[in-house]
């Protein structure tokens, strides 16, 4: 008898492969939140579990769970997931990177059109019925063609998004990481921070969470920034100091802004929703009906090959082989 937890409600695509495989497949939600006293109940006796990054899996769901050998985040980034105690206790985890990479940056450059040319205003502006005539600087935003983005984070999402700008939109890229990219198909120069941060028009963020990149930007950053700079964040919200943000917002220090992700989520400063230079989404990056199911076919996957005696082709902590 083999069991694997689901903690909520994920595509049909990746149950339906679970069920071919599993005796049991326990969905612990279809709404909202999986409840945590439930969880620590159903991963008792259970061999793989699948979670979303709404979970915290820490020490004591991954001791709870006695039999597990996996770990499957239906999520490309993982900091919801103590990785050091799974790792020590021999459990795989795994990701859904690639199959979102294209999708969620487009979420990203989508959000920088947005805020670059004011379209939630702009909405809200025509819903409200107060287009009432063509006017010279009805809305005026900020131009996109050949300015300069800014990519802190040159992964795979980063370089996607870097792409967009690149070849659709003339954009001059500067990009900071650590490591440097293969195989760019378009131009992009490697800079330290200080140098992306006061020349670049768009900032666009692509790193993980980790304790390194926490409060990555914050005051001293936003000083540094142009006034006409935009700031889009699609990767996890503590890597931006809110508080500074929403300053930096209220005091124009940075023109505008296109978030996706927040600090507290799904919690949103009062303020930030009040303000007219800001874009707000509610984390849906990865959001396309396509990229869903397959995010939800890779989990299960991952899962299903680990039965197997494969190592699972998305294996995060690659520590556990030794
Ligand atoms: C979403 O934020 C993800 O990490 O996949
Ligand atoms: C995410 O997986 C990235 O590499 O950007």
């Amino acid at each position: 008898m083999k069991k694997v937890v689901i903690t909520r409600k994920i595509p049909d695509a990746g149950i339906n492969l679970l069920e071919e495989y599993f005796d049991q497949v326990k969905i612990i939600s279809d709404g909202d939140f999986c409840n945590r006293k439930h969880l620590l109940n159903e991963i008792n006796n259970a061999d793989a579990l699948l979670c979303l990054l709404t979970e915290k899996i820490d020490k004591d769901v991954i001791d709870a769970g006695e039999n597990l050998k996996i770990i499957a985040n239906y999520a490309v980034g993982y900091n919801n997931i103590d990785l050091e105690h799974a790792t020590r206790k021999g459990i795989y985890v795994t990701n859904t990177p690639d199959i979102l990479t294209e999708t969620t940056a487009d979420l990203a450059f989508c959000l920088l059109m947005a805020a670059a040319r004011r379209i939630g205003e702009a909405e809200r502006f025509t819903r409200a019925g107060k287009f009432k005539s063509w006017g010279p600087r009805l809305l005026c935003g900020q131009d996109i063609y050949g300015k300069t983005l800014g990519i802190i984070g040159m992964g795979r999402i980063g370089t996607a998004v870097a792409r967009r700008g690149a070849s659709g939109f003339n954009m001059n890229i500067l990009y900071y990481d650590t490591s440097v990219p293969e195989n760019l198909s378009f131009s992009a120069k490697k800079v330290e921070l200080n140098e992306l941060l006061t020349q670049s028009d768009f900032i666009s963020l692509h790193v993980p969470l980790v304790d390194a990149t926490y409060h990555l930007i914050g005051e001293k950053e936003f000083s540094m920034m142009k006034p006409t700079a935009v700031l889009i964040n699609t990767s996890r919200g503590p890597v931006v100091d809110e508080n500074a943000l929403v300053k930096a917002l209220q005091q124009k220090i940075l023109y505008a802004a296109g978030l996706d992700v927040y600090e507290n989520e799904p919690e949103i400063p009062r303020t930030l929703k009040t303000l007219d230079n800001v874009i707000i989404t509610p984390h849906i990056g990865s959001a396309s009906i396509e990229t869903r199911d397959g995010m939800a076919e890779m989990a299960a996957r991952n899962i299903i090959d680990t039965f197997q005696g494969k190592v699972p082709e998305q294996l995060v902590n690659r520590d556990v082989l030794k």
